[in-house]
């Protein structure tokens, strides 16, 4: 029995290895990555703010977790790797997940979309082809793909009626980058293989996701990685380290939107409690996974305070938005299917932000030194 885990070198990837190898040792969890996101950061002229293992160093942790380097947009390997380990779950986390990247030129558009939908369609029709029709197929997507609507957001497809008939429709046409459409893209793939030959799917609809450290990685000392530059720093993240570089929070524009938001324990876990509640049957099951919206001033101010609080000097900042996006969208969302598979939330964002300043002030100098990489500019081609 194995549960295989894309992306296992990333930032949830590495977290989400270690809470399925705890919670299941008769498994073993095969982790694949092909390390491109390290090469990503030091392309960007960033690093991990965290100290990040080799995988060997990382791998030999635990007795029930490997490792197998290889690109998931290679068809052949993808082949391989299923028929190898013949996994009863595969956890999709392997993506170029960030919007600012794919939006730098044509070819980084190019290369986020080919290598994102390639590495679903592949795991997918691999899946069938090697007879593992009946595994569970977990992907994040993204809540990204609804957009900003002026509705409460939905937790499976949209009802519409129109001219007297009505129907539930899939809903994932609204991502706002090169990178969020892929999502919208594997949405629909998830939806195929579903409906062709009833795959077992899960659609995590994953928010924001902020946080240094899960359970495992702080009982293991193996930290995952944390980025807080403009490409692959996630907003929380990058804020609490310009807070500890001691430079301006920035909010872009007046910062009213509200952003869906979640903790890297929350997520990780809710990811283990997937896997072990399985798949209903039924069609692909979409889950919207976020705690809480919360508005981008409300997170710029609450961490303004608490690196106050543990004596670190920062203001918030306005900055004119280089982003086309609603100022003062109200995000609201449907989340109670999500909620019933989480439990309850262990951390919320101001506890979330006291863990992140801590850790992060540990590594301040390191953070000072790349400071500059905090706004966009270093990338044009
Ligand atoms: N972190 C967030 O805030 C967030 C929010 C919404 C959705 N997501 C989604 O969750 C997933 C995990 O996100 P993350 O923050 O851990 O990202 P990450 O970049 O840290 O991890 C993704 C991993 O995928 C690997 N990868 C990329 N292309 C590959 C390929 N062709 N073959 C093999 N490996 C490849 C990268 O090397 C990286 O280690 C992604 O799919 C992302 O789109 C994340």
């Amino acid at each position: 029995m194995a549960i295989l885990v894309t992306g296992a070198d990333g930032y949830m990837g590495w977290p989400t290895v270690l809470r399925l190898a705890e919670r299941n040792p008769e498994e073993r969890i095969i982790g694949v990555d092909n390390l491109a996101r390290r090469d990503w950061v030091e392309e960007v002229g960033s690093v991990s703010a965290t100290e990040i293992d080799s995988t060997e160093e990382r791998y030999i942790s635990k007795d029930n977790i490997s490792f197998v380097e290889g690109d998931l947009s290679n068809r052949d390997f993808v082949k391989d790797i299923l028929e190898v380990h013949q996994p009863d779950t595969v956890v999709h986390l392997a993506a170029q997940p960030s919007a600012p990247y794919s939006q730098i030129n044509g070819e980084r558009a190019l290369e986020t979309q080919k290598n994102n939908i390639s590495m679903t369609l592949n795991l997918l029709w691999g899946l069938k082809e090697t007879g593992l029709e009946d595994t569970h197929f977990i992907e994040t997507t993204t809540m990204g793909v609804y957009g900003a609507p002026e509705f409460e957001i939905p937790e499976n497809g949209l009802d519409v009626e129109r001219k007297g008939g009505e129907d539930n429709i899939p809903y994932p046409a609204m991502g706002g980058s090169w990178y969020h459409q892929t999502k919208s893209f594997d949405a629909g793939n998830l939806r195929l293989a579903s409906g062709h030959w009833d795959q077992p799917i899960s659609d995590l609809r994953t928010a924001i996701v902020y946080g240094t450290e899960t359970e495992e990685t702080k009982e293991t000392g193996l930290d995952t990685r944390f980025d807080f530059d403009y490409y692959f720093g996630t907003v929380v993240n990058r804020f609490c380290a310009q807070a500890v570089a001691g430079y301006p929070i920035t909010v872009y524009g007046k910062g009213e939107q509200r952003k869906p938001m979640i903790s890297l324990e929350d997520a990780v876990e809710s990811i283990a409690q997937l896997v072990e509640k399985g798949h209903s049957g039924e069609g692909v099951e979409v889950y919207n996974q976020i705690t809480r919206p919360v508005a981008i001033v409300e997170l710029a101010e609450t961490i303004e305070k608490v690196a106050q609080e543990i004596g670190l000097d920062t203001e918030v900042k306005h900055y004119e938005n280089p982003r086309d996006e609603k100022e003062d969208h109200k995000m609201e969302v449907e989340t109670g299917k999500f909620m019933d598979l989480l439990g309850e939330q262990k951390v919320d964002i101001e506890e979330g932000v006291r863990d992140i300043l801590k850790t992060l002030k540990e590594q301040q100098e390191k953070i000072e030194n790349h400071e500059d990489r905090f706004l966009p500019g270093v990338l044009t081609d």
